[in-house]
């Protein structure tokens, strides 16, 4: 998306979007359709500064405290290699003499997809920075490779959504299909403040799917259903029938054994003080959770998610 970029003399800026899982988690890793939002709220931004001849290139991030030297860093730190993959994207074969600095309002760890959209930013401002234009499914697919690196075998549906910018219907190993809602959508996302990497979440799933793979495919049937119906109400906005697809969508996950009494106590709180529907949202076990309110509730509903347990609420309107 070239609106995300910008280039002010010499210095060269991008942005990337955090992004949320609207329905379909896990069943989308056994070939079922997900849908995903960006979140514009929460973005992480590269910027690339030229510095002195011999300096080298020097990542600084600026959120973590970190900087590293390009030269030096190991072939597996992940900002490392997304820069050289960045590089060798554009053909630059000589490292270049710039400083580029991250910094993120996306909280990291927490299924919003910090890792994937810091990628992104880097990605867009490496381009931007030589005038080489990207399209946005090379940039899905260069986060992709740098992503399968560090999260074994993800869908691929974070770094679509994040790499478009826009929400996305995702079947994977498809290309993803765009499209647009008819109404704006107000989302309140939930932090149960548990860690739960997404990793384990997904080999747990994959454990019971193995064991016992009728009953799981038939969950996974039920959420692929759910997900189609839940496109349909964002195109058409119906969005209490959205809220009731929230609803449905938890319970099996529920049933996957991918919730937390903390995200159930969430989601509870949430429908009861307004929410339209609610749900756990990415890899579950812990994160987040979304609830959809009517423009207006989002005080209440804020108050009442802190009041059960949330480390932290966002808003976003979709
Ligand atoms: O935890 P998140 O928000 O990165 O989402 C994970 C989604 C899963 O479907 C559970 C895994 C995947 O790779 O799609």
């Amino acid at each position: 998306m070239e609106s995300n970029v910008r280039t002010c003399g010499d210095l060269s800026k991008a942005t990337a979007p955090g992004k949320i899982i609207l329905a379909g988690e896990h069943s989308v890793v056994y070939g079922r359709p997900a849908v995903a939002v960006p979140v514009w709220e929460a973005t992480a931004q590269a910027t690339i500064t030229p510095i002195p001849p011999g300096s080298g290139c020097v990542i600084a991030a600026h959120d973590l405290g970190r900087t590293l030297s390009l030269a030096e860093a190991p072939d597996d730190d992940p900002l490392a290699l997304i820069v050289r993959k960045a590089l060798s994207h554009v053909d630059c074969a000589i490292e270049p003499n710039w400083e580029i600095g991250i910094t993120s309002t996306i909280p990291i760890a927490s299924g919003l997809g910090s890792g994937a959209a810091v990628s992104a930013a880097i990605i867009r401002a490496i381009c931007s920075h030589v005038d080489f234009p990207i399209q946005d499914a090379d940039v899905s697919q260069l986060v992709y490779e740098s992503e399968r690196l560090h999260h074994g075998t993800p869908s691929g549906i974070d770094n679509t959504v994040i790499a478009y910018g826009l929400p996305v219907w995702y079947v994977k190993g498809q290309s993803p299909a765009l499209f647009k809602r008819a109404k704006p959508l107000t989302l309140m996302i939930g932090d149960s403040g548990v860690v739960a990497p997404t990793k384990e979440s997904v080999g747990a799933v994959r454990k019971g799917w193995q064991k016992n793979p009728h009953r799981y495919e038939a969950i996974f049937d039920q959420i692929s259903t759910l997900v189609s119906d839940a496109r349909d109400c964002i195109e058409s906005g119906e969005l209490a029938l959205l809220g009731s697809i929230f609803d449905q969508n938890h319970e099996l996950l529920r049933e996957l054994d991918v919730s937390h009494p903390t995200l159930d106590a969430l989601v509870d709180a949430a429908r009861s003080n307004g929410a339209m529907g609610a749900k756990l949202s990415g890899g579950g076990r812990g994160g987040n959770m979304i609830a959809l309110v009517r423009a207006g509730d989002e005080p209440n509903v804020e108050q009442a998610l802190l009041r059960a347990g949330a480390k932290s609420v966002l808003v976003t309107i979709v």
